[in-house]
Parts: structure tokens; C-alpha cells; sequence
């Protein structure tokens, strides 16, 4: 049971799914074997690579979740016995790597400190380290959630023409799809994998792939045993406007619906909302007297901010206080983190307005949690901010 106005789901995803987008979801199921479906099928894949930015990317949707697509990615293009080199990060990271380990995939981590990104040089040494070129692919997430921390994409992919390094480049973007920036095609991605609950605005319940000419070529063979996440039926059927199964129809009728209000946004006003609300946040959590936890400005997230709980208070028992003071949702520090940071998302279809309510609950729960935060300090910083830029 909720209680009146809107509920505060200020966690970095699921995000709230706006109004058009759930009415969209209530059509009446259709065929999925009919013209009508075809046609929906075909507007989501032309839509969602747009959002990919790739012109030659094949998308590839299944009904799943974020972590089935790190599966689907893997076993799609590997086999066991394989080596990637997994740059590791933060929470998810190291799930991606796992799901990996997990196929009998050898693992080289490229392991750096929770709060920072990947360093590009370092996968550079790594690669060039590899004469005989024996690492399939590098794993990288794009945005590390559990963390708040956003990796240059771009930089990795320089690093590895750079080595002269023939891997994949295995890209997880479940936070910052249709948020950040991210160019499939330009960076040079052979797999980006992503969920439709944050930045694509739905409901949970998909894992959504794009996948290059390479990535392709890489699958035929490619020996990890597959059946549910094999992609070859899906991208065959998926040319007649079929899935090889029953597919999450609604989530589809969501999911053009999305496409059409990012297109209509446009992307690149999409990312500017979304670094702008970021930096507001960022400014509000300094002036409450608290510290972020990614340490470099440049790699500081505009979909998540990772607040560090001051010493001696656990996170965990904050967020729970604030769930019950004020119905407020955090995220949860994740992995090494746990009970040292709550999570801040702002992401999806949020606005300035619905941001500083966020905040005022974060000021509000802080204070009533027995935290010597100054009452108003953290909004008039993002305030300010967000008059400075209108
Ligand atoms: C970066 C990243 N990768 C993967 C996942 C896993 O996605 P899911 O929870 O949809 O399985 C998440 C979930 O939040 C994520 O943030």
C-alpha cells in the first residue's frame, strides 16, 4: 500500500515509469504471430539503435533482466577455456566478471579502487602485456552503479587500438543507456548490453543487446553452452517481426512508447537533463557536509550519486529510517560498500522539481536520524545551481 501524492523511488533504477509509458502498456494483448506485432517489433529495433547510436549494430531483446544479458553477451561470443581480461570496479562489475568465471571463462581482473573507473592506460599494458593474443575479450561497465562512477568508453577503446589488440569490447551499459552518452558505433563496441528499468524508462523485465558485425562473426564460434540466450534464433526471427518464444508483449507496447519520448526529447538534451540534475545533486550532498564517493570530477555520474556515510553511521540503518520517516527510497551501498554509502539515482523521467524533493527528504532524514546536517544547506546549493543553468 502507498500512501498519497507520488511515491520517491529515488533509487538508480527501477525508475518511475512515467504516465504515457504505462498507458501505452495497458493495450490489449495482441498476436504475436500477427502484422500488427511485426510492425511493433520493427519500430523497437529501429528506435533502440538510435539510442545505441549504431547504425551497424543488430539489437537483440529478450524478456530477462540486466544480469541475463551479461549472459547473453558472454555466451554468445566465448568459449570455456577463454581469456577476457574483466576491468572490476564496484558491485556489478564483479558480477559481470563471475557470470563469466562461470562459463569456465579464464578471468584476468583489472582490479581498481571501489569510486574510481577504469583505467585506460592500464588496460593498454594489460593487452600489450598479451603477445600471443590470447584475450578474447574486455568486460567493461560503462556506468558503475554501485558506485556512481562513469568510465570513458571512448579512452578504452583507444587504449586497445593502441595495444594493436584484437579483443571484443563487451560493454555493459544497464545505468547509462539513454541517460550518458554512449556511441556504440564511434567507441567501437562489440557487445553493449543494458535493462529497459532505468534510463529506457519501463518496468523492469528485459535484456537488451547490441551487437556488432565482429560480435557476430566472434559467435559462430563461440562454444559456451547456449539455448535460452543463443541469439542466432532470436536475430533470424526477429527479421520477421517474431520472437523463437512468447515475448513480454507489453513491455514492447512500453517500450516504442519510450523510444518515441526519447526521440522526441532528443538525445542529446536527454544526456544535458541528466548531467545537469547530477551536478545539482552532487552540489547538494557537499552542502550538507558530506562526501561523494567517486573522487574525479570528470568521472562523476549523471544517472547515480554514491554519498559516503559519515564514520560510525550505517548506511543501511539511515536508508531504512528514511523508507520509514518518509516513504524515501535510497539505494543501498552494494559489495565493499555496503552499509558505507546510500545511493542517490536521478535518472529516467525526472525533472528539477521532483529532484529537490528527493533532496529535501535526503536533508529531512538525515537530520532525523540524528546526523548534524544544516536544514536547507543542500538545496539552496542545487537551487542555485539549477537558476544558474535554466
Ligand atoms: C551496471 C549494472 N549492471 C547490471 C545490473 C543487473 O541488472 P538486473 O538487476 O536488471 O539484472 C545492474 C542493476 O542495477 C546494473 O546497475
Amino acid at each position: 500500500m502507498s500512501g498519497p501524492g507520488r511515491p520517491f523511488l529515488q533509487i538508480p533504477g527501477p525508475t518511475l515509469v512515467p504516465e504515457r509509458i504505462v498507458r501505452a502498456m495497458s493495450e490489449s494483448i495482441i498476436d504475436h504471430r500477427g502484422p500488427r506485432f511485426a510492425a511493433l517489433v520493427g519500430e523497437c529495433l529501429d528506435g533502440l539503435k538510435a539510442v545505441f547510436q549504431t547504425a551497424r549494430g543488430h539489437i537483440v531483446l529478450y524478456p530477462g533482466s540486466g544480469t541475463g544479458a551479461w549472459e547473453a553477451a558472454l555466451v554468445n561470443t566465448l568459449s570455456p577455456g577463454d581469456r577476457v581480461l574483466a576491468c572490476v570496479n564496484g558491485h556489478f562489475s564483479t558480477g559481470f566478471a563471475r557470470a563469466a568465471a562461470a562459463y569456465g571463462i579464464e578471468v584476468d581482473r583489472l582490479e581498481v579502487p571501489y569510486g574510481a573507473g577504469i583505467p585506460a592506460a592500464q588496460v593498454e599494458a594489460r593487452l600489450g602485456a598479451d603477445g600471443a593474443q590470447q584475450i578474447r575479450a574486455v568486460l567493461a561497465v560503462h556506468n558503475e552503479t554501485s558506485t556512481g562512477v562513469t568510465s570513458d568508453v571512448a579512452a578504452l577503446r583507444r587504449a586497445m587500438d593502441a595495444a594493436r589488440h584484437p579483443a571484443l569490447l563487451l560493454v555493459d551499459t544497464v545505468s547509462s543507456l539513454a541517460s550518458i552518452d554512449f556511441r556504440m558505433d564511434e567507441w567501437g563496441a562489440d557487445v553493449t548490453l543494458t535493462g529497459p528499468q532505468k534510463g529506457l524508462m519501463l518496468p523492469p523485465g528485459m535484456a537488451i543487446l547490441a551487437v556488432s558485425d565482429k560480435a557476430l562473426a566472434a559467435s559462430e564460434k563461440a562454444r559456451c553452452p547456449r539455448s535460452y540466450w543463443d541469439w542466432a534464433p532470436v536475430l533470424e526471427r526477429n527479421r520477421r517481426g517474431e520472437f523463437p518464444y512468447t515475448p513480454a508483449t507489453a513491455l514492447l507496447f512500453g517500450l516504442r512508447e519510450a523510444l518515441v519520448m526519447l526521440k522526441e526529447e532528443g538525445l542529446a538534451n536527454v544526456f544535458q537533463r541528466h548531467a545537469r540534475l547530477g551536478e545539482a545533486c552532487r552540489r547538494a550532498v557537499r552542502g550538507m557536509g558530506l562526501e561523494i564517493l567517486c573522487r574525479n570530477p570528470a568521472e562523476r555520474s549523471s544517472t547515480v550519486t554514491a554519498v559516503v556515510m559519515p564514520q560510525g553511521s550505517d548506511s543501511d540503518a539511515y536508508i531504512a529510517h528514511a523508507n520509514r520517516a518518509l516513504g524515501l527510497s535510497l539505494g543501498v551501498g552494494l559489495g565493499e560498500v555496503k552499509g558505507k554509502v546510500f545511493r542517490i539515482g536521478h535518472l529516467g523521467s525526472l525533472n528539477e522539481l521532483e529532484l529537490l524533493g528527493g533532496l529535501a527528504g535526503v536533508e529531512m532524514t538525515l537530520r532525523s536520524f540524528g546526523l548534524p546536517v544544516p536544514l536547507g544547506a543542500g538545496l539552496a546549493a542545487a537551487e542555485a545551481y539549477l537558476l544558474q543553468t535554466a
